[in-house]
């Protein structure tokens, strides 16, 4: 029977609920949030590439292209080192699942949402967690780490290394060699990291590291690049278990507990990335593209100018908001240099304020979360969107926004503030790329 709704898609008509679906168009929007950020054109052309198939011996070769790129961005020699298909959490959940077994105590130092995210994870994975938490705004002096760590010690620590929900960074240099003393694992979440800071996985003692692409790398969630090393490996190993369908004659299973998750298991993904590609899922092609791309670009540019842009920009985005009289939220030493907290001033509604800069300009920048709903917003200056032309448009358009809603911030000193910290040399003397 024909439907009382025919609608048309295109020249066509079909039968269903909905009045129309247009053609996908959505707004130019310039994304400076806590991420995602806009992707690098050059990202969303490699994944207009076409697919091939997961064993052919091109896509194959991108693969192993893919672990050697993120060796670099991860400054490590780890061999596992590959991607995860889901967003940044997928890879997270995927060590801690691999590495945990159930009643394993894990010590997780909180400064932020996503310490909380770490506990979530490993409390499903069955582990007995045990957390310290430091005031959101602020980050821990690594002697409270090693006093928890000596009062109950983990088989696991699992720590933030850039929470953007509080836009703190956690020193991590001396957490590893920590973890070692009292032979723990340290697993860290460096999604807000990745090539925005430093982050040497194998001169700081990272046992296993997860990310994303949407931040500072500029591509889209949705792939999860992570590295273990040598103990993770072993720690999994024990755990190991081949699915019926594909299990090699003479297999022998691993005598640790069956990882409980299938997708998640590492060891099975090593298989799957290793040199005898043992199947597993089919491995996300375009998003495998986009990880590739990304750390192709991020690596062309240098993992040092790269940083020092990240500084640069950050620093004429937090001299621009202090010329308008608002303040930054949190330890500045410790801050990331590529998110940026603000403190909402008193009276202004900012959830208006966020619409008014995403209607009339096209700029979304965050809110946070939990305690600081409402009082910070949340600005990001990461991988393509980290540009002069960038920061000077948000403060701009932030100076229009605030006047309109209450707000006595003086004209036109945020930009003058901006352009003058990008005219100064650099306060630090590590090369800078061209914002
Ligand atoms: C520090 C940190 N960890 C984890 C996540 C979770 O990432 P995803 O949403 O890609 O799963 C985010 C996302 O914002 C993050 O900022």
């Amino acid at each position: 029977m024909k439907s009382e709704n025919p609608i048309a898609i295109g020249a066509t008509t079909c039968d269903t609920a909905s009045p129309r679906f247009d053609d996908l168009n959505p707004p130019p929007r310039l994304l400076m949030g806590p991420g995602p950020v806009d992707v690098d054109p050059r990202v969303l052309r490699a994944m207009s590439m076409p697919l091939l198939g997961q064993f052919d011996p091109v896509f194959t070769g991108y693969m192993n292209e893919v672990m050697a790129l993120y060796r670099a961005l991860y400054q490590t020699q780890n061999h596992w080192t590959f991607l995860v298909d889901g967003t940044a959490r997928a890879g997270i959940e995927t060590i801690l699942t691999s590495v945990i077994s159930p009643g394993d105590r894990v010590l997780v130092p909180i400064f932020g949402r996503f310490g909380h995210l770490l506990c979530e994870i490993a409390r499903r994975a069955r582990a007995e967690v045990d957390t310290i938490e430091a005031e959101w705004g602020t980050v821990f002096d690594p002697s409270a780490i090693e006093d928890a760590v000596r009062r109950r010690p983990p088989k696991l620590v699992a720590v933030v290394h850039g929470d953007t929900s509080t836009t703190m960074a956690q020193p991590l240099a001396d957490i590893g060699a920590i973890c070692r003393r009292y032979d723990a694992l340290l697993f860290v979440d460096a999604t807000a990291t990745i090539s925005g800071i430093d982050l040497r996985v194998d001169e700081w003692q990272l046992d296993g590291v997860a990310a994303g692409l949407q931040k500072c790398l500029s591509g889209p969630p949705g792939s999860a690049p992570i590295t273990v090393n040598e103990r993770v490996e072993a720690c999994v190993r024990r755990r190991r278990h081949v699915e019926q369908g594909i299990r090699p004659a003479g297999f022998v299973p691993g005598d640790g507990p069956v990882i409980q998750s299938n997708y998640m298991d590492l060891s099975m993904l090593m298989d799957y990335w290793s040199e005898h590609r043992l199947n597993h899922h089919t491995e996300a092609t375009s998003m495998l593209y986009a990880a590739r791309e990304t750390a192709r670009v991020a690596l062309a540019e240098g993992l040092e100018a790269r940083f020092a842009r990240h500084r640069r920009v950050g620093q004429a985005l937090v001299a621009g908001l202090r010329a308008m009289g608002l303040k930054l939220f949190g330890d500045a030493d410790h801050k990331m240099p590529h998110v940026t907290g603000v403190e909402i001033p008193h009276g202004v509604n900012g959830d208006a304020v966020r619409s008014a800069m995403l209607d009339d300009f096209g700029i979304e920048i965050g809110t946070s979360f939990g305690p600081l709903h409402g009082r910070i917003w949340r600005i990001g200056t990461m991988g393509y969107t980290c540009r002069k032309q960038n920061v000077l448009f948000c403060l701009a358009a932030l100076e229009a926004a605030l006047r309109r809603h209450g707000a006595g911030v003086p004209a036109g000193r945020a930009v003058d503030a901006a352009l003058d910290a990008f005219a100064a040399p650099a306060v630090d003397n590590v090369h800078n790329a061209r914002p």
